[in-house]
């Protein structure tokens, strides 16, 4: 069976097909039939070998990738949590070795698992797990009350985008920042006020709100830079680990995603909100699995908007 892996850490190039052995469902496991994998920041990160420190004493070759998309095609004794052979399917994979989501098949604990959104295709469902819950864990990690104001960074990328939609559905005013190109699709996520993305972005909403946002999550990684926008007191989530030199009872949270590995309700309702039309998916473009590293290389690059997304068994549709 193949999937796309590097043998050692360094730059796109290094990303080949290789082979992996099949794998099979045990107890309370569903495998997967994987049809889509979303090309995501933190691939490159395990690629480069900057992002996971317990990677590096697992043996070569890796599999990154955290999306997929599939279909069922073996279900476990006991699992109850409503899967089937042939259901379409999403779920979030926490990478470890070969186990990542960048190959043909998967195996996945069941609470992994949940159904795809309605009218999806492959490519656009495998674009919700990781992102949405992301967003999901930042806001709760925040607990702002609705009607609170929250400031997102990087409100163009996938995070930003579910975040701000996340926060419109759970009754917040939105700040979010964006270059002029990205105005129009910002402001379609549902932001209230957009204002300039860059290092002068917290004057920008200090500007808009002068006492302060009740809550930033930083998709855009500014960390110390933004974090004049929040206010006494308010709160700001970081999404790459930085932890914030302690000042104005600002309650610092780190996002780490995979703490939500196996969390499938939250996922669910994710997949219900995208049914709903309240999170929308957005696919910027699709390879097949030996192109994997221009996709990685388009990603570094920066400017994508919409998931990068690699398919495999296309022969099924
Ligand atoms: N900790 C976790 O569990 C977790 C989970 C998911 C994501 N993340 C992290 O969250 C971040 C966002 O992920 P993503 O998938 O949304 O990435 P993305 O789709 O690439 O979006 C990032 C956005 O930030 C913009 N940006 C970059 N530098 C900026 C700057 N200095 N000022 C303003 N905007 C800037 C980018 O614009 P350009 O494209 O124009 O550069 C892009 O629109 C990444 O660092 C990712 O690793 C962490």
């Amino acid at each position: 069976m193949r999937a796309i892996g590097f043998g050692k850490y360094g730059g796109p190039e290094l990303l080949e097909i290789i082979e992996v052995p099949e794998v099979n469902a045990r107890k309370g496991e569903i495998r997967i039939r994987i049809h889509a994998a979303a090309v995501n920041p933190t691939d490159i990160m395990s690629r480069i070998g900057a992002h996971f420190k317990h990677n590096k004493i697992d043996p070569f070759p890796h599999v990154p990738g955290m999306d997929v998309a599939g279909v069922v095609d073996q279900v476990g004794d006991g699992v109850d949590t409503n899967i089937n052979i042939g259901d379409r399917v999403i779920a979030m994979v926490v990478p470890k070795g070969i186990h990542g989501a960048y190959r043909e098949q998967i195996v996945l604990k069941a609470n992994a698992v949940v159904h795809a959104p309605i009218n999806t295709s492959h490519a656009e469902a495998c674009t919700l797990p990781m992102n949405s819950l992301t967003a999901r864990l930042s806001l709760d990690l925040m607990s702002l009350q609705a009607s609170s104001v929250l400031a997102v960074t990087g409100s163009a990328g996938a995070y930003g985008g579910y975040i701000i939609q996340l926060a419109k559905n759970d009754g917040l005013t939105v700040i979010a920042d964006a270059a002029d190109k990205d105005y129009d699709l910002v402001q379609s996520l549902g932001a209230d006020y957009i204002v300039p993305r860059g290092p002068n972005v917290a004057a920008a909403i200090r500007k808009e709100f002068p006492e302060g946002v009740d809550g930033l999550a930083d998709g855009a990684v500014q960390n110390e830079i933004v974090i004049d926008a929040v206010r006494d007191g308010g709160a700001f989530t970081a999404v790459r680990g930085f932890e914030g030199e302690p000042q104005r009872s600002i309650n610092f949270s780190q996002t780490f995603v995979r703490k939500l590995d196996g969390e499938f309700e939250k996922l669910d309702q994710l997949r219900k909100l995208t049914n709903e039309q309240k999170i929308t998916l957005r696919v910027a473009d699709t390879f097949k699995p030996e192109d994997a590293s221009v996709a990685h290389t388009r990603l570094e690059a920066g400017g994508t908007r919409g998931r990068l997304v690699i398919e495999f068994h296309p022969e099924d549709l």
